[in-house]
């Protein structure tokens, strides 16, 4: 089964054709991240204007690049939730328009879900159950994946998402947004012990996390180090803030997988490219006799793949909507669009 899946959540216009579920024909992602880095962030008009006048051209580019035709496609899926509701719309109109003129069922696909469908692109052998880390920019979820369309949320963050974090964080240090791989370069060679940042826990449930009050901690020390005319140790700051992230996310996962008996670990979304989250969890996971799957570093952030991906498998599951289709700014993991 092919699927044209497209890709418009947040600020990457992308498209994509991928041969049942797990092999990519063709991926096309354009990132507006330049657009957006004078703002400082994403700014969301922007990002629906730029999504508009791509999006028919990178579609029509994936179905060349995957050596197939129009008439080839058997379905169309697309990110219909969580994200920036403009962005969504976008992507969710070009499809229906697509399935219609193709005469093709139409896919609604989860935003978080087709991060976490990434790793079977990536790793052919990979099959639910396992227990999943999510961390992007929006969100930061650990979830009981039990099949390929029946998940569970174990603990997810109470404010800012780790992407976020990271974003913030880059942005008070002068970094370039977005800021995830910048404090990660300049985090290289840093003291992780140079300062003494919060990793708060969240009442009652183990797996909840909370990344505002570390992000208000690295701003306060920026601006107490300006007000007061202090050097500061930029290295160790971005070293120390890797350290804090990462012990918020590792420990919490391992217990998960632990306590619902799971031998094998997959980590998604942005975040999971960050060098420290990713040599934590595959010690963490080295120490536990635990299988570890993170995508290669392309398949982390946003792309249309794996929204390819976990569409054929919303598609086996029955989930295919009307061209009454809407998009959604929020929407948990688990929740269905019916
Ligand atoms: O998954 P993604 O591309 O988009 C969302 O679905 O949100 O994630 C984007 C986030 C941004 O916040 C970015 O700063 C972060 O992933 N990111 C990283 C790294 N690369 C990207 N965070 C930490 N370390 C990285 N190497």
């Amino acid at each position: 089964m092919l699927i044209l899946a497209i890709e418009t959540s947040c600020d990457e216009t992308a498209a994509a054709v991928v041969r049942d579920g797990r092999e990519a024909l063709a991926d096309v992602v354009l990132s507006q991240a330049d657009m957006h880095a004078i703002y400082g962030g994403v700014v969301p008009e922007i990002a629906s204007r730029n999504h508009i006048t791509a999006i028919s051209r990178l579609a029509e580019q994936a179905i060349r690049d995957a050596g197939v035709t129009k008439r080839d496609i058997d379905a169309v899926a697309v990110t219909y939730a969580p994200g920036l509701i403009g962005a969504l719309l976008v992507g969710v109109n070009f499809a229906k328009g697509a399935a219609m003129a193709l005469g093709v069922p139409l896919i609604p696909v989860h935003h978080v879900r087709g991060h976490i469908a990434a790793n079977y692109v990536a790793f052919p052998e990979l099959e639910p159950p396992f227990l999943c880390l999510a961390i992007s920019g929006g969100n930061s979820l650990i979830v009981d994946v039990r099949g390929y369309t029946d998940m569970h949320i174990l603990g997810c963050t109470h404010d800012d998402a780790a992407g976020e974090c990271f974003d913030k964080a880059a942005r008070v240090l002068g970094l370039p947004y977005p800021g995830g791989k910048p404090m990660q370069d300049l985090a290289e060679g840093g003291d992780d012990t140079a300062y003494d940042l919060p990793r708060p826990k969240m009442g009652e449930n183990p797996y909840d996390m909370s990344f505002s009050g570390l992000k208000t901690a690295v701003v306060n020390i920026v601006h107490t180090a300006e007000q007061r005319g202090e050097t500061l140790d930029r290295p160790g700051l971005a070293a120390s803030f890797a350290r804090a992230v990462s012990e918020l996310l590792v420990p919490r996962t391992m217990a998960a997988a632990r306590e619902l008996g799971y031998d094998t670990i997959v980590a998604a979304g942005g975040v999971a490219a960050n060098k420290r989250v990713r040599a934590d969890l595959a010690e963490a996971c080295r120490r536990e006799g635990k299988r570890l799957f993170i995508p290669p570093l392309k398949l982390c952030g946003d792309n249309a793949v794996m929204i390819g991906c976990q569409g054929y498998y919303e598609y086996l599951a029955g989930h295919t909507a009307g061209s009454d289709l809407n998009a959604y700014a929020t929407m948990d993991i688990d929740e269905l669009f019916q």
